[in-house]
Order: structure tokens, then C-alpha cells, then sequence
């Protein structure tokens, strides 16, 4: 007990202790808007000339950032390459600069505020039609010009010369507490080894945690408070299930990027901020039903979602639809709890639920006389497998997102690691894996977001990560439009009694 108090008292020691934060004063802060989002204070139109052909259109569809980069560092996207926009270089020195082929002296509030709007630079150079010309007031232009000379300084929340700060969210107490103590226990341990061996591009990581409390409510103050008050770089492995669908439109407000389980079905939440490392419990579903399909031969026979609860039936939405493109044609879906369902004819039933409730699925339909196919999540309901009938030898499969074949020596090794040295067993192995395989992401995105990181460039960076060894789970990949790391999961057959289990 000793230990677990010294980790929570360790952790929240760090809160106190937010480090200062670059203030932008009003008008570079207008600055920033027109730069970032092509909007005038008080939301006034903009507009800009683009192409050859000199066409009109709002500059909020040609923000600077769009090919600038919301960091000033230039996106090279075929053609020419938009510079960099640093005030040293542009206003440096007596001599001349070189750029894209053009020669020109150094720059001044009025030369800058001519290219921005006339595309011509200090030497009269006309610059490429790529680079749209602003119609711009003289108070956008004071307010942009005050902004670009702070851009390259103006670094996102969190980013330190020597610290770079992540939050989470775990509870500290309610029926998640125990979860909670072993996700922090992992990230922690996994945090101090990284930090030991250098921290990434010289920075240590730095973990925040606060405590979601017991509803919605508390939990949006509590991520609000990580993003507005601890000013995190990013949102790791939170166990915040109150949050709903509230968490992706907080987290788009502010361009906080997130890595970790979600509790939503991933097909409901589309935010290009989230990566998940580990298929959902929706595609681990999917992916028993492409194995009844394929290897079971039921797909076109008589099939039966079973759910149980709010929670559950928003799952069994997004289930049924995924099902239904792939094919499945004779399936309906049904709460269980309210009376017997209706299995008369059933060949296979997805089950959403707990493992009591299996144990009771498989005690009703046995007194009816019924052995479909039964398939489940095996996060849901693994704790009570061994309690389910020996009729189903053979006749329940599990999805599992990884399974011990997936281990190499190294990633059991530095798992072994952290739990020695947290005082982990190998309890909720599950909850610990997704745990350490975001934290890995996290760090692979920051190393090759490289020391000048961004929270555009981590996401530029996770979104190239293709392959990834994490060595506890089959490779990740993710991609322009792609958030999970694997899109499907192990199927596993059950033997009873026993239960022994046979990955398919
Ligand atoms: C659609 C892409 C795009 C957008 C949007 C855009 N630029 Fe550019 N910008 C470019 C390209 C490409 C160049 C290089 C053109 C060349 O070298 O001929 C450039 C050049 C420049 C230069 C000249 C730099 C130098 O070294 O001479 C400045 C300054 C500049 N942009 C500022 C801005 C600002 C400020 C905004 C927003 C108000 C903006 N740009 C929006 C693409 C863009």
C-alpha cells in the first residue's frame, strides 16, 4: 500500500509546478489567428488571390500555416517549396539571401508586408503564384507582422528547453481505481527508463495526472484543467470513460494530440488527434466474424448481436453496420437483459457484454436446448470463460489484440522491467500492454517529430509510423486517415472444460 501512496503523492507533486507559458500579447495573438486560420480579428473576412489566374477566395481555405506549417518550418508539398518563415533569416544581414532560385536582400516590416501582398520580395523578384497574394488591412498586417516575430519562439504548450509535459487522466478511487494504479504504474515506469537513458531529443517527459472524478462533469473540468492550466503537449493512455463523446471535440478545441485506448468505438469518433495503438472492442468483433465467415462457413445463416446497456448498444450500432457491409445479411440485434432473446435458429451470437452475463447467456440457452456459436471480446469477458459450459468446447472464440506469440525477447524483457521495478504482477495484462505500446508510439512520434517539436509534426510523424515493433503485439501501422495501429485482432478458440486456448 506504501508504494502505491508514494506514487500518487510523487505524481501530484508534480502539479504544482507549471512552468511559464510564452504569452502572446493581444495583437500577436490576432496575429496568430490570421496566420493559422486565415481570420481577421473580430472574425472579418480575408481574402486572398491564388493561382495564376489570380482568383478571390476567403484566405481561411489558404491559412499561412496550410503550407508554412503552423510552426513556421515550411511543408514541402511538390513544386515549390514555401520557405521558412523565421524573422532572423528573413531580416538577417547586409547580404543577400537565396531562396527557391531568388536573390534578395534582407527584409523589412514594409518589404514583408509587399510580398505577403504583392508577391514581390526586397529585390523586386516576383515570387511563384504558389504563394498567394493577401488582400490584407493595415491592421492585419501590423498584427501578422507582430506575430511572425514571434512564431519561431512560439512553441507548443508543454515543449520545455529541457522537459516536455504529457498528461493523463486516472482515477483515484470508484470502480476504476484499480485499473487507473496499473496504467499509471506502467506509464511511470516506462517514463523513468526512458528519462534515464536521456529523455528524447534532451528532454525529460514529464507525466501529469489528474483525476477525472466520478462523472462527466468532473472529467471535462479535469481534461480542461490539463489542457488550459498544466498546458500538456499531449494526452496519454487516459482512463476517463465519463468523457463520452465529449473527449474528441475538447481535445480538436485546443489541437491536443491523444494516444491511447478510446473508450468509444473507434468507427463513432473521427478525430485526425487520436491514434489507438490496439484494436477496439469494435473491430476485434469484426474480426471473429471475418474468421465465422471464412473458416465457420455462417455467414449467410440466421446471427444474433446480444448486448447489454446504454454503453453496450451504442457498440452494437457499429457493429451491426460494420456486419452489414461486410455481408451478413440475416442479423438482427437484441438487448438481453430485458427477457430471453430470441435465439430459436440462431447460428451465431456477437455477444457485448460482461462475463456474468455470459455465464447466464450460456446457462438460458442450454435449458432451451441451443449451442450457437458464440463470439466475444476477450477483454469483456475473459475473466469468466472458465465457468461456461462444456458444450461450448470449440464453440466460443475470443478476440484477442495480441497473444503471447506476439512477444519478443525484448518486449517481455522491458515489460519485465517496469513491472519489477512498479511492483506490477500480471494482472490486467490487457490494460497494461495498451498502456506501454502508447507510451512507445509517443516516444517514436517524438523522436522523429525531432528536437523542434510541434504537436503538427508529432501527428505528421505518427501518421508515417508504418510497421512499428512494439514487441508485445503485431506490428502497428498507421496513415494519412488511419488512427489504428491494428485494424484487426487474434481469434482465439476456447476448450472446455479447461478452458484451453487455440489461436486460430
Ligand atoms: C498555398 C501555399 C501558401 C500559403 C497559403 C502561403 N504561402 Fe507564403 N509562400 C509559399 C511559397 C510556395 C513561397 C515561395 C515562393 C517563391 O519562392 O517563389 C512562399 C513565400 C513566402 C514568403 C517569402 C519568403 C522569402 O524567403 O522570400 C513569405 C514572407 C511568405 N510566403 C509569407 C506568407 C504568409 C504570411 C502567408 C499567410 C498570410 C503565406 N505566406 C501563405 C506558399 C504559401
Amino acid at each position: 500500500m506504501s508504494r502505491w501512496r508514494l506514487f500518487w503523492l510523487t505524481l501530484l507533486m508534480g502539479v504544482g509546478c507549471v512552468a511559464q507559458a510564452l504569452e502572446l500579447t493581444p495583437q500577436e495573438q490576432a496575429g496568430k489567428r490570421l496566420y493559422r486560420e486565415g481570420l481577421a480579428s473580430g472574425d472579418a473576412q480575408v481574402s486572398a488571390r491564388v493561382g495564376a489566374a489570380d482568383i478571390l477566395v476567403p484566405a481561411s481555405v489558404v491559412p499561412c500555416a496550410s503550407c508554412h506549417g503552423a510552426d513556421g518550418t515550411g511543408r514541402p508539398e511538390g513544386g515549390v517549396r514555401p520557405p521558412a518563415l523565421n524573422w532572423q533569416r528573413l531580416t538577417r544581414g547586409a547580404g543577400e539571401h537565396r531562396v527557391n532560385g531568388r536573390q534578395y536582400p534582407a527584409y523589412t516590416e514594409a518589404s514583408l508586408a509587399r510580398v505577403i501582398q504583392e508577391g514581390r520580395d526586397p529585390a523586386g523578384n516576383v515570387l511563384d503564384p504558389a504563394m498567394p497574394r493577401f488582400v490584407l488591412s493595415m491592421a492585419d498586417q501590423r498584427n501578422l507582422t507582430a506575430y511572425l516575430k514571434r512564431l519561431a519562439e512560439d512553441r507548443d504548450p508543454g515543449v520545455e528547453e529541457r522537459q516536455l509535459r504529457i498528461g493523463t487522466l486516472l482515477p483515484q478511487s470508484g470502480p476504476l481505481a484499480g485499473a487507473a494504479r496499473v496504467v499509471g504504474a506502467v506509464l511511470q515506469g516506462s517514463i523513468e527508463r526512458i528519462n534515464q537513458q536521456g529523455g528524447i531529443h534532451g528532454r525529460q517527459l514529464q507525466l501529469t495526472v489528474v483525476d477525472p472524478g466520478p462523472d462527466r462533469t468532473s472529467a471535462e473540468q479535469a481534461l480542461k484543467r490539463l489542457i488550459e492550466q498544466e498546458r500538456v503537449f499531449a494526452l496519454l493512455s487516459p482512463l476517463a470513460p465519463a468523457l463520452g463523446t465529449a473527449l474528441p471535440p475538447m481535445l480538436e478545441r485546443s489541437g491536443v494530440p491523444m494516444i491511447g485506448a478510446l473508450s468509444l468505438p473507434a468507427a463513432s469518433v473521427q478525430s485526425r488527434l487520436i491514434f489507438e495503438p490496439l484494436p477496439g472492442v469494435r473491430e476485434q468483433l469484426l474480426s471473429l466474424a471475418d474468421y465465422a465467415a471464412e473458416r465457420l462457413g455462417v455467414k449467410e445463416q440466421s446471427a444474433l448481436i446480444l448486448y447489454s446497456g446504454a454503453e453496450q448498444a451504442a457498440l452494437a450500432d457499429v457493429l451491426q453496420q460494420g456486419l452489414h457491409q461486410e455481408g451478413w445479411r440475416a442479423l438482427r440485434r437484441e438487448a438481453y437483459e430485458a427477457r430471453q432473446p430470441l435465439t430459436d435458429g440462431v447460428q451465431s451470437v456477437f455477444f457485448l457484454g460482461d462475463g456474468a452475463g455470459l455465464a447466464r447467456l450460456t446457462e438460458s440457452l442450454l435449458s432451451a436446448g441451443q449451442t450457437p456459436y458464440l463470439f466475444a471480446a476477450s477483454s469483456q469477458v475473459a475473466g469468466e470463460v472458465a465457468n461456461v459450459p462444456a458444450q461450448w468446447s470449440q464453440r466460443l472464440f475470443l478476440a484477442y489484440p495480441f497473444v503471447p506469440g506476439d512477444w519478443t525477447e525484448e518486449g517481455r524483457a522491458a515489460l519485465a522491467e517496469v513491472r519489477k521495478n512498479q511492483g506490477l504482477g500480471g494482472q490486467q495484462t490487457l490494460l497494461q500492454v495498451t498502456a506501454y505500446c502508447s507510451l512507445q508510439l509517443l516516444v517514436e512520434g517524438l523522436k522523429r517529430a525531432g528536437r523542434d517539436a510541434s504537436r503538427e509534426k508529432l501527428l505528421a510523424a505518427l501518421e508515417g509510423v508504418y510497421g512499428f515493433d512494439t514487441g508485445l503485439t503485431p506490428p502497428l501501422s498507421f496513415g494519412p486517415g488511419r488512427r489504428q495501429g491494428l485494424s484487426r485482432a487474434h481469434v482465439v478458440g476456447v476448450e472446455l472444460p479447461g478452458p484451453r486456448f487455440h489461436p486460430q
